[in-house]
């Protein structure tokens, strides 16, 4: 093992391949029973003039080989942080990886677009609870007892007596009215969920619903028609015209159901509007005078008018879509579909 001098040590150590190698070279010379301090464990038994000149000689070796270890430490070091910086460089030409982003769903789109669009004509949002009474959903809208509406197959009954999954949005018409308080106007819009018995290609249990009411001095079949044509302009494009056909609501008198030139064919005539170029897209109509009173405002002072839509219907009509199920399904090669859709067209 001592063969070498402690000069070779020196040279060996200043070539080392490796970290691991120092630390045999440190061990085997200056450890604790290395080379070195072996030596200098033997310095006792020396007469003392060698002694001095014998340890003065061992302590530069010792320092030499520290010295050669230091210096050698350093440069490995140097040299696996210059490697592992290139293992790691990073490749700034590399495309960016696109993060999974999520979208709203087609209906909460046409929701907030009719929304947007009534919020700017000036209307504010109104709400009401999904499980309402039979007062509210029925009785205070007119709906006589022997109406469809109000049979066991239509409508979902709760287990309370008198409460009823609402059937439509038009209750929040008569809240409305008695949060304002006999105030002029009121101008709302109610969106909200609503269920009927119904399950079908184009009619599910549970659907949305936008609401509208304005009430006060004055308003007539012409606000009516003019405000609801401007909303069908802002939905689906400035050139959509509107007709009116007379209908029947137990809560409106006169009724009219309000069609719209088909979006998909711009009256052209085709699939979804079944070649009429027209599509319907609401009912609406005067606020019947029970109904006011039942609001607690005068029929003999005040007139309103009042108008529902199906957000669903509206889906259907914008994306020509002929099965509505297609919106509750969650089948997201459907959904992704309306990824690069903007709005509504
Ligand atoms: N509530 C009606 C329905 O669900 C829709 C409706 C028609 C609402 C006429 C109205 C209206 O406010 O005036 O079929």
């Amino acid at each position: 093992m001592s063969e070498l001098s402690w000069q070779e040590a020196v040279e060996h150590i200043a070539q080392a391949a490796s970290l691991d190698e120092l630390k045999e070279w440190r061990a085997r010379w200056v450890g604790r029973h290395g080379t070195i301090t072996e030596r200098m464990k033997e310095l006792k038994a020396l007469p003392p003039e060698e002694r001095r000149a014998r340890g003065y000689e061992l302590n530069q070796a010792r320092e030499a080989i520290l010295e050669a270890l230091a210096a050698r430490e350093a440069t490995l070091k140097d040299l696996g942080e210059a490697a592992n910086l290139e293992a790691e460089r990073w490749d700034l030409t590399l495309p960016g990886r696109q993060p999974e982003v999520g979208l709203l769903h087609p209906l909460t789109r046409v929701r907030r677009r009719i929304e947007d669009v009534l919020l700017r004509l000036g209307f504010s949002l109104a709400y009401g609870p999904q499980v309402e009474t039979e007062w509210y959903n029925f009785e205070a809208l007119n709906i006589p007892p022997n109406h469809p509406a109000r049979e066991m197959q239509d409508s979902f009954f709760v287990d309370i007596p008198g409460m009823v999954l609402r059937t439509h949005t038009s209750p929040v018409q008569i809240r409305a009215m008695e949060q304002h308080q006999g105030r002029l106007p009121v101008k709302i819009i109610a969106p909200g969920l609503t269920y009927r018995r119904d399950d079908d290609a184009t009619h599910v249990p549970m659907f949305q619903q936008v609401e509208g009411l304005v009430v006060d001095r004055g308003i007539s079949v012409a606000d009516l028609m003019g405000t609801l044509t401007a909303m069908a302009q802002e939905l689906l494009g400035p050139s959509t015209k509107t007709r009116f056909r007379s209908s029947y609501f137990p809560f409106t008198e006169p009724s009219l159901e309000m069609d719209v030139t088909c979006a998909v064919c711009q009256g052209r005539g085709c699939r979804v509007c079944k070649d009429t170029g027209w599509v319907e897209i609401l009912g609406s109509g005067l606020v019947h005078p029970t109904v006011l009173r039942n609001g607690g405002y005068d029929p003999d002072q005040v007139s309103g008018f009042a108008f529902g839509m199906g957000v669903e219907r509206i889906a259907m009509r914008l994306y020509g879509l002929d099965d509505l199920r297609l919106l509750y399904q969650n089948d997201l090669r459907f959904l992704l579909g309306f990824r690069h859709q903007g709005g509504l067209r």
